[in-house]
């Protein structure tokens, strides 16, 4: 298994070191890891300028799969790091699923503590919508400054992420895949992404399918999230619907993320769904829990489903014995976790 390890910026290292224990930990004797680590981030722009160099690039694209901690630093311009970074390995590595699981796990915490029904996917567009970069500026800095961001939808990039949003639903038990945009306002684009939809409905029949406004859609996600099984989404709206998602099932410490390809034309990368907590960097704080699950994701996607099953049981079994009034730290649940699993 030849593993690209990106830590990246504030508790991005922290995490990393910790999932990696975890994978030593749950991988069979019969796999052999290699691991190579990228020095991409914030130390690296401020040392050099550079962001992410075409031979590192190329050479990333050479890995099994990517695993990648956190981007973003308050000490580099915003979007930097964020847009030439993170933004361009998902688009150069063609990363047209975003997989973002909610489920809400037994002893997690948070307003729906102990709904067992909560378990659904965001399946979030990857590569296009208002994440394009399609925009400018016009008299920046005057009062007749404009600004355009405009979301770039085409029909091969919805249809492939619904089609895989589908085939998704196809395997889940309770079949459902829910369509969430806006198209009372975003007419064009709405319209495009409901006439896909419809469209390759047809052809799972199975599939019990609805479809819900964004703003709508945030309701359902605190007040009824068990009405949701498959969810497909553009990559905006998919952004700010996880950060939710990962607030209502147990808190951003555990939510794990896949951007997948699913072709297998480049690596698949792997990130917690939590930024760089700059705040809590070097403290020792911050929950490895996320970074873990998404190593699960990571061996399911590379075919190693056992091992993924493992890891998720002890997160699991370790979650049922948190003490909210003691919490631990990123090495100790590290530690804990790579026990349950070695043991
Ligand atoms: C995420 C993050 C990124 C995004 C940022 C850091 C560019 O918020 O992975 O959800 O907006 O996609
Ligand atoms: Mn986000």
């Amino acid at each position: 298994m030849r593993l690209a390890v990106i830590p990246g910026d504030g508790i991005g290292p922290e995490v990393v070191a910790e999932g990696l224990k975890v994978l030593a930990a749950v991988l069979p004797p019969d796999v052999k890891l290699e691991t190579s680590e990228y020095d991409l981030g914030a130390r690296r722009w401020h040392a050099t300028g550079e962001v992410l160099p075409d031979a590192e690039l190329e050479s990333l694209g050479q890995h099994d799969a990517i695993l990648l901690g956190a981007i973003g630093d308050p000490s580099v311009p915003s979007g930097v790091l964020e847009r030439g970074l993170l933004l361009k390995l998902r688009f150069a590595f063609d990363h047209y699923v975003n997989l973002r699981p909610g489920k809400l796990h037994p002893n997690a915490v948070g307003p729906l503590a102990g709904n067992p029904a909560v378990d659904f996917v965001v399946v979030r567009e990857g590569t296009e919508g208002l994440y394009a970069g399609n925009g400018g500026a016009l008299r920046t800095g005057t009062p007749a400054e404009v600004a355009t961001e405009v979301s770039v939808n085409t029909a091969y990039g919805v249809e492939r992420v619904i089609r895989y949003a589908f085939e998704l639903a196809e395997v889940r038990p309770r079949r459902k895949l829910t369509l969430v945009h806006k198209d009372n306002v975003l007419v064009h684009a709405g319209n495009l992404w409901r006439t896909t939809f419809d469209a390759v409905a047809d052809e799972h029949p199975g599939i019990a399918t609805d479809y819900l406004h964004v703003d709508a859609a945030t309701i359902f996600f605190v007040t009824r999230p068990e009405r949701f099984d498959v969810i497909v989404t553009d990559n905006l709206f998919g952004d700010i619907l996880t950060d939710l998602a990962a607030a209502v099932t147990g808190g951003i410490g555990l939510a794990a993320s896949g951007n997948l390809n699913p072709a297998g034309t480049h690596p698949s990368m792997f990130e917690p769904v939590h930024g760089s907590a700059p705040d809590i960097a070097g403290t020792g704080a911050a929950d490895p829990t996320a970074t873990v699950l998404s190593v699960a994701l990571l061996l399911r996607h590379l075919g190693h489903d056992r091992e993924a099953e493992r890891i998720e049981a002890a997160v699991a079994a370790d979650l049922a014995e948190r003490d909210p009034a003691a919490p631990r730290g990123t090495e100790q649940i590290g530690d804990a976790l790579a026990a349950r699993l070695a043991g």
